[in-house]
């Protein structure tokens, strides 16, 4: 693929832009100045500098980010800094075939809660992890604000109503880590889900925190406000998850 074309295709501006980039001598692979805008390429693996800023070429994007307390998961925040400008901005300028451009979250987590958040430009995959036949269970560290008993964990595994649902919702797996620290496994997805379950069982959550998505753990060494590429087997392991996660025949 041309150099200029595989600038445009990883978000570093229009085509006009990037040919003007690589005219302008700021484009490196392998340490050489690239100067011509038609120059080809090999793109698996490439690596390459743009005005210093060293990338990688992937065709789509998935990434995980630690989502850090005080943030929201939209592009248009009311109140807090939207996590997107957490991310370089080639990421949020990745042109993407007739949708949305850039990269989107897959769900969203509340603005004070941490943790596991996946983002790519991949449509295909943000609606087969969001189905509802795709249950991959996710892991909530829950901090609460009295302490856990017996009851309530019996009961958020046997199932809460919630108020817009007459279909009781239950957690996969409930343990108690600590008086006051459970570790809750959801296939669902609904409105501050977490938040309103421990409510249904007289509790409250006092902070949140996602720990693991499927297969995939938030990585210890990743500060919050850090993101990193995932690999490809990690993106396959996503998208299997279902048939490999005992969890989620506990699903409804
Ligand atoms: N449940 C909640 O209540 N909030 C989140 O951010 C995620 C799950």
């Amino acid at each position: 693929m041309r150099i200029d074309e595989i600038l445009y295709t990883q978000g570093f501006g229009t085509r006009r832009v990037c040919a003007g980039l690589v005219q302008q001598g700021l484009v490196r692979t392998a340490g050489a100045v690239v100067a011509d805008p038609a120059a080809e390429f090999e793109t698996e693996g490439l690596r390459f500098t743009v005005q210093g800023t060293e990338w990688e070429y992937h065709e789509k994007a998935y990434l995980l980010l630690h989502k850090p307390a005080g943030t929201e998961c939209s592009q248009k925040p009311s109140t807090y800094p939207s996590i997107y400008t957490l991310l370089p901005s080639p990421l949020r300028l990745r042109p993407n075939k007739g949708a949305v451009q850039g990269v989107q979250a897959i769900g969203r987590l509340d603005q004070d809660t941490t943790g596991l958040l996946l983002l790519t430009d991949d449509g295909q995959f943000i609606h087969r992890m969001g189905s509802p036949k795709h249950h991959v269970p996710k892991v909530y560290e829950v901090g609460t604000k009295h302490a856990i008993d017996d009851t309530q964990v019996a009961r958020l595994l046997a199932g809460v109503v919630l108020d817009d649902d007459p279909r009781p919702v239950r957690a996969a797996a409930c343990e108690a880590v600590a008086p006051q620290h459970l570790r809750l496994t959801l296939t669902e997805g609904k409105y501050h889900q977490v938040k309103r379950m421990l409510a249904a069982v007289g509790n409250r959550v006092e902070s949140l925190h996602r720990s693991r998505i499927g297969p995939l753990a938030l990585p210890e060494d990743l500060a919050p406000g850090q993101w990193r590429w995932l690999e490809p087997a990690q993106v396959e392991a996503l998208r299997t998850a279902r048939a490999s996660q005992p969890e989620n025949r506990l699903s409804r």
